[in-house]
């Protein structure tokens, strides 16, 4: 099943899955609608023609969604009964944080071998290099701050562009890197209180007719917030606000997730065939691992300072 926020590759991982399972001798079956079509039965026996032409299209051909239901223990109980009932032995889960958090309790509660497979544009799962869907994103957005900029630098302007990655910026902090943005403005820097403070003082210079920022979105502080707040203190720069939203999700994989993906989808039946249960498969220094369900939600996937630092030395 796919769960949670779509991801570009996620196509790739449900190919990877489905076809390395036939080719071990597994019957597989694709569940639609994440955990919402386990507890309602949408449950379909697949042949490794049904994903056939998929590897190349961006969201999801099982559908996804965000279970409420799935959340209560009646919505787990309803769940576990209909998997028994279709003699599914095995789960194995494409998604974020939410979805992998999901899959734990319903190993616990009910002792069933779950697998999870990192899929959320939000790169925030923790022993893992990258999760599917981010390459994609990140180069999607390069792209639009490229095309942002040709108007930045015509109209002399300063651009506050708000890109999404939930509670981490990584999103914001590498596209920034990756197309010369003057700054970053993500959730991890607080050693700084006030980022935006940082961004002018070495930002907004008189040499620099035009400036970009990326800044992480936030429910508080988003690129509306600083936009705001420059608009307010420094009269003079014409500022403009750019929020790239959902078009962030969409798009055909790129090489870098279909691979990823490839690899992990086949990475999650050894895992199963070697009997690991309740693990998400990464991918750490180019070597498939498994890690613990509980430590790949940890909330707290560090940004390296050292990513920061090259922003801040680049941007001068
Ligand atoms: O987790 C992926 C993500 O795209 C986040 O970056 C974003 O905050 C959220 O999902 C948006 O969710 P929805 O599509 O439900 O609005």
């Amino acid at each position: 099943m796919s769960s949670g926020g779509d991801a570009p590759g996620m196509n790739a991982a449900i190919r990877a899955i489905t076809r390395a399972g036939i080719a071990s001798g597994l019957l597989v079956k694709g569940i639609y609608r994440g955990y919402e079509g386990l507890i309602n039965n949408e449950i379909k026996s697949f042949t490794t023609e049904d994903v056939s032409n998929i590897i190349q299209r961006g969201g999801t051909i099982l559908k996804t969604a965000r279970s409420k239901e799935f959340m209560t223990p009646e919505g787990r109980a309803k769940a576990y009964e209909n998997m028994k009932a279709q003699g599914i032995d095995a789960l194995v889960i494409i998604g974020g944080n939410g979805s992998l958090a999901g899959a734990r309790i319903f190993a616990e509660e009910f002792d069933v071998p779950c697998i999870g497979l990192p899929g959320t544009i939000d790169n925030d799962l923790n022993g893992t290099d990258s999760t599917i869907g981010y390459d994609t994103t990140l180069n999607t957005i390069v792209e639009c701050v490229d095309k942002i900029r040709d108007t930045a630098t015509s109209h002399e302007r300063i651009f506050f562009i708000e890109v999404m990655g939930r509670d981490a910026g990584f999103l914001a902090q590498n596209s920034a890197i990756a197309s010369g943005a003057e700054a970053a403005i993500i959730p991890e820097d607080s050693s700084n209180a006030d980022q935006l403070e940082q961004f002018i003082s070495r930002g907004i210079r008189k040499s620099k007719s035009s400036s970009m920022v990326i800044v992480s979105e936030s429910p508080k502080c988003g690129a509306m917030y600083y936009a705001d707040r420059v608009k307010k203190e420094y009269p003079e720069f014409d500022v403009r606000v750019s929020i790239l939203g959902h078009l962030q999700r969409g798009g055909s994989p790129s090489a870098y997730d279909r691979i990823l993906a490839s690899r992990l989808g086949v990475g999650a039946i050894e895992a199963l065939k070697e009997g690991q249960r309740n693990v998400m498969i990464g991918i750490r220094n180019d070597e498939v691992v498994y890690v613990p369900f509980s430590n790949a939600i940890k909330s707290d996937k560090p940004i390296k300072k050292e990513l920061i630092d090259v922003l801040g030395i680049l941007s001068i």
